[in-house]
């Protein structure tokens, strides 16, 4: 099998891989790292469960669904999975907003729904109902029915706004 040495920064800490080349990076990041709050859903880009975020440089992120991306594409990358937004102790004002909005239940779709809300938010800090359920669309939840989840990222989004965390 081939293997290929890669390096991955996940929520800040370093981790050094040798790593099958065909291995996708939920793979990586759930099998070999056993950090399971990624989710594994459909493995086929179609539930938005394996969200994670990207660091693209100066700053920005950007999401990418895990289970479609290979592992090795990912070498020296920076990502934050959910267990990675809390600063401190303290959750970000997203993963609040799902908790006092009681935009969870089974909790299955959360960590990729709410890592989806963050980008969106980084991207536009102040979007419409409409550009929230667009920016979501990817991401599937069998559960709340999704109007939980809308109030929670317009919530978050007053609170970033007011400059809370
Ligand atoms: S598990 Fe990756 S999109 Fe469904
Ligand atoms: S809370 Fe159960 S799938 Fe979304």
């Amino acid at each position: 099998m081939k293997k290929r040495a890669i390096t991955l920064y996940i929520n800040g800490d370093e981790y050094n891989l040798n790593i099958p080349v065909h291995h996708t990076l939920l793979q990586v990041i759930r099998d070999h790292l056993n950090l399971t709050d990624v989710k594994y859903g459909c493995g086929r880009g179609e539930c938005g469960a394996c969200t994670v975020l990207l660091d693209v440089g100066k700053g920005k992120r950007k999401t990418v669904l895990a289970c479609v991306a290979l592992a090795a594409t990912m070498d020296g990358k920076s990502i934050t999975t959910a267990a990675g937004l809390a600063k401190n102790g303290d959750l970000h004002p997203v993963q609040k907003a799902f908790v006092d909005e009681s935009a969870i239940q089974c909790g299955f779709c959360t960590p990729g729904m709410v890592l989806k809300s963050v980008s969106i938010l980084e991207k536009n800090p102040k979007p419409t109902e409409v550009e929230i359920r667009r920016g979501l669309e990817g991401n599937i939840c069998r559960c709340t029915g999704y109007v939980k989840i809308i109030k929670a990222v317009q919530v978050a989004s007053k609170k970033i706004a007011a400059g809370k965390r």
